[in-house]
């Protein structure tokens, strides 16, 4: 199996493993961001370029270093290869510079954007970000656009990460094309304001990785942070019916898939729980959600810390034995 190091961590792979899997294996801090790769979805990944990371020996067999940064997400594992993200400044300086390209067009929506506070390019400017932009040109300007019933596209906001695309694609049951024109002029297409009317179609909203998607009956309801999220479940014959409800009181506000810790979702939801279910007596509710440390929802949320237990039986002993000594 092959051996690689990130960050000075090693761990052995299955062969065809990438640089991104291997770190998510190791995880913790060394895990590169990545907005467009979703483990789920076939042929995501290689869009955006924030996971790129720093090969400086390409394997056993072939010590070289990769002559610049590559993307992890699709760089397979080698045997013997050694990998830097965190401990490589120049690695950093060029991940910035990533993220400046990424809000080149990017508008200042996020006082009034409905992902604010939840949302992967926010957290990843305000780690790797440039404080001021230095682009002097027009920005791109879009309609937006109402996606079927329930969902509003602004393409200004929009990274062209293509994980709506694989979604309607792959988890949708009818094709649908997403992407038209490129370069500046590239924009998700109106094939998918058509296609959006399957029942999984919702779930473009939950990998959408800023607040280029947004839900309908969500909008300008209350700032995510204002809201309790709670674990609940419902018989359903569409979808397991494993949601979160994001509510207030006695509302539910919106209902959204579950998330793992790198912001996947971990099963999707049909549009009939995500979007009709909106009373808690829909709902058998589990209990609050866990919500990351990092994330600004956990300053509205309280969570009872399990009591610590302490073993007492044997500290008679203890002080015994320290007291003789
Ligand atoms: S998508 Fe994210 S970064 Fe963009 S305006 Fe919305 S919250 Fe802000
Ligand atoms: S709308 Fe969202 S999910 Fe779709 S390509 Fe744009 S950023 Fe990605
Ligand atoms: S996550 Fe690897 S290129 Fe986007």
């Amino acid at each position: 199996m092959p051996k690689v190091t990130i960050d000075g961590q090693s761990i052995e792979v299955s062969e065809g493993t990438t640089i991104l899997q291997a770190a998510r294996m190791i995880g913790g801090d060394i895990v590169p961001p990545a907005m467009c790769y979703y483990s789920t979805l076939k042929t995501s990944g290689g869009y955006c370029r924030t996971c790129i990371v720093k090969v400086t020996k390409g394997s056993e067999k072939d010590p070289r270093p990769m002559p610049k940064p590559v993307a992890s997400c699709r760089t397979t594992v080698m045997d013997g290869m050694e990998v830097q993200n965190t401990t490589a400044p120049d690695l950093l300086e060029a991940r910035k510079g990533v993220v400046e390209f990424l809000l080149l067009n990017h508008p200042l929506d996020c006082p009034v954007c409905d992902q604010a506070g939840e949302c992967d390019l926010q957290n990843l400017s305000y780690q790797h970000g440039l404080a001021k932009s230095r682009y002097e040109f027009k920005r791109r300007e879009f309609e937006k656009i109402d996606i079927g019933e329930n969902i509003k596209l602004h393409m200004t906001r929009c990274i062209l990460c293509y994980r709506c695309v694989k979604v309607a694609d792959q988890v949708c049951d009818s094709r649908a094309h997403g992407v038209i024109n490129r370069g500046d002029v590239a924009e998700i297409s109106t094939y998918i304001e058509k296609s959006l009317d399957s029942d999984f179609s919702g779930n473009v909203i939950d990998v959408c990785p800023v607040g280029a998607l947004t839900d309908r009956t969500f909008r300008f309801k209350s700032r995510v942070w204002f809201t309790n999220p709670m674990n609940a479940h419902r018989n359903c014959t569409k979808c397991s019916g494993k949601t979160v409800l994001w509510t207030s009181g006695d509302d539910v506000l919106r209902v959204s898939a579950r998330k793992d810790v790198y912001g996947e979702v971990e099963e999707w939801i049909c549009n009939e729980c995500r979007f009709e279910k909106k009373e808690k007596s829909d709902w058998t509710i589990e209990g609050p959600r866990h919500i990351d440390r990092k994330s600004v929802i956990s300053a509205n949320h309280y969570e009872v810390k399990k009591q610590l237990k302490i073993d007492v039986s044997n500290q008679k002993a203890i002080d015994e034995s320290a007291h003789n000594n």
